[in-house]
């Protein structure tokens, strides 16, 4: 059955099925039968950890999407760590599960383990973060688009600081997607603007506790001193620096202007209480655009190459508006 998949997935790779597309979400509902035995669907999905609230919400979103179709989700949990994936993934293909579904890491550096699930006869689906690797090991992707996102906190701080300000800069996972192109796109937008100048960039891995420690290290330096804005990759670690600020004597919100992405609920609650100023959406809720995808391979449906979910900013003026409405 797996073998067939996989020729009818490159079948549509063959007629040109490619190219991005603006996601929806579906209804799911029902349980989804693989076509030849009619036995519960078995998907094997590998996640990066759970080092973030957007991470928490992703894996809620994931397992509550399988329950609900009735599939049978094998879930593994890699701690943040690419080996732990690797593992994870060879065991999905030795235990022969349907579909492999994962959301990598780090971008490189998954080849290999992908060319055995496809000698294997099993079809892969990224989701959330892009791996570097030939299009031809994977189905379809679903995610955000990460340069956008830091091309709107860059435009964001740009027009708030007046074109002027010495920036921190809260890096993502080393060599992950989200931390690669959020940075891209975050300098994109204040490339024409010589006055905003990134002073300090450090990663804080997107947890709290590490976004804390590098700003509480960084206060204590004469570049930290000089700050006045500071754009963090990821929400938990902008609430982190918060808390550094604030045992520094500062005042997070005025004293130093806050761009974070993820909007995340305690992102709006710190925007209601003014410490942060603004959070670029990064939608974690891809349970049903991921199901939508393994249904429809599943019976031979074309399946776009790319499919991009849309993210929305918010600032300090609409927060408590939307406070009630985050679903994460
Ligand atoms: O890949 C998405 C990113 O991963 C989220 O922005 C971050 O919070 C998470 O850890």
């Amino acid at each position: 059955m797996k073998r067939c998949v996989w020729l009818s997935v490159l079948a549509m790779i063959a007629v040109g099925c490619s190219g991005g597309e603006a996601g929806k979400t579906a209804e799911g509902g029902g349980t989804t039968p693989t076509p030849e035995t009619g036995k519960k669907l078995v998907v094997g999905f590998s996640q990066i950890g759970a080092e973030s609230d957007w991470r928490t919400a992703n894996t809620e979103s994931i397992r509550s999407e399988a329950e609900k179709r009735g599939i049978d989700l094998k879930f593994a949990d890699a701690q943040q760590k690419q080996e732990n994936q690797i593992k994870a993934i060879k065991s999905f293909i030795a235990q022969g599960v349907d579909v492999i579904a994962f959301a990598p890491v780090v971008e490189t550096g998954w080849e290999p383990v992908l060319r055995e699930a496809k000698e294997a006869g099993i079809p892969v689906i990224v989701s959330d973060r892009r791996p570097d690797v030939p299009e031809d090991l994977y189905v379809t992707f679903i995610g955000s688009d990460f340069v956008k996102e830091g091309e709107m906190a860059g435009e964001w701080l740009v027009k708030k600081m007046g074109g002027t300000a010495k920036i921190a800069e809260l890096t993502g996972t080393t060599g992950s997607a989200p931390a690669n192109d959020r940075a891209k796109g975050f300098r994109n937008a204040i490339a024409a603007t010589p006055g905003m100048e990134i002073v300090f960039t450090q990663t804080g891995d997107f947890t709290r506790a590490k976004g804390k420690e590098v700003m509480e290290a960084l206060l204590k330096s004469p570049t930290g001193k000089e700050i006045k804005a500071l754009y963090a990759h990821n929400d938990d670690m902008a609430l982190g620096a918060i808390q550094a600020m604030e045992e520094a004597g500062l005042k997070p919100g005025e004293d130093i202007i806050i761009v974070s992405i993820d909007g995340v609920k305690a992102a709006f609650e710190a925007m209601v209480a003014g410490k942060l100023n603004c959070t670029v959406e990064c939608n974690p809720l891809l349970g049903p655009f991921l199901f939508d995808a393994i249904e429809k391979m599943m019976k031979g449906e074309m399946l776009p190459k790319r499919t991009v979910v849309e993210d929305k900013m918010y600032d300090q003026t609409q927060a408590a508006a939307e406070l009630p409405n985050r679903k994460y």
